[in-house]
């Protein structure tokens, strides 16, 4: 039996463009897409800002670790992330049975200029740039440590991640690929 599964796990600090590269990964390899995000979103029956402010992290958290657990590890599927999956061993654990773990990065300043196009409801602080270097500094090594691979994407477009990303899939779920590309 295969011990990983068969999907494309997107993970990555809020603002990485996971949600983007996950939609345009499964457009071009016609396969179904599941988003934590929105998988809590619909099952809370709320928004994840609503679901912070009304009901707390704890909850979110909860919910978030549920419909991951109900995501089939024999699926060929995009599979996106929030930024704080990683938080909990047993996520991560869950997560590589799953597919790979493709680690969306992206430099500081970048990051903080795509996080002011919406604010996150963990940034919502006095000082969001201070509060989103301290989450980085915790969890850059959860997301290092999990991942099968890394790409940056500070400099590049989505369909251009979405292309580094296929790449380095083939490499690591289906090797003999390479030796008919
Ligand atoms: C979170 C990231 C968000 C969302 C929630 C918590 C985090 O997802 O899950 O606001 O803890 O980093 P994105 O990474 O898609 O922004």
């Amino acid at each position: 039996m295969r011990e990983r599964g068969l999907a494309i796990v997107l993970i990555g600090f809020m603002g990485t463009g996971k949600s983007s590269v996950g939609r345009t990964l499964a457009a071009r390899l016609q396969l179904p897409r599941y988003d934590t995000d929105e998988l809590v979103s619909k099952r809370l029956g709320m928004s994840v800002a609503d679901v912070f402010a009304n009901l707390g992290e704890t909850k979110f958290r909860e919910a978030e670790t549920q419909v991951l657990h109900e995501l089939r590890t024999d699926a060929e599927a995009v599979i996106v992330t929030g930024g704080g999956v990683v938080l909990k061993p047993e996520n991560v654990e869950h997560l590589r049975r799953l597919g790979v773990l493709v680690n969306l990065t992206c430099d500081e300043s970048a990051l903080f200029e795509r996080l002011s196009r919406r604010i996150r409801p963990l940034l919502q602080t006095e000082n969001p740039r201070a509060t989103m270097c301290e989450l980085m500094r915790v969890r850059e090594p959860l997301y290092r440590a999990a991942a099968d691979f890394h790409i940056d994407t500070s400099e590049l477009t989505h369909e251009q991640v979405a292309d580094e990303v296929m790449r380095s899939w083939k490499r690591v779920a289906a090797p003999h690929a390479q030796s008919t590309a």
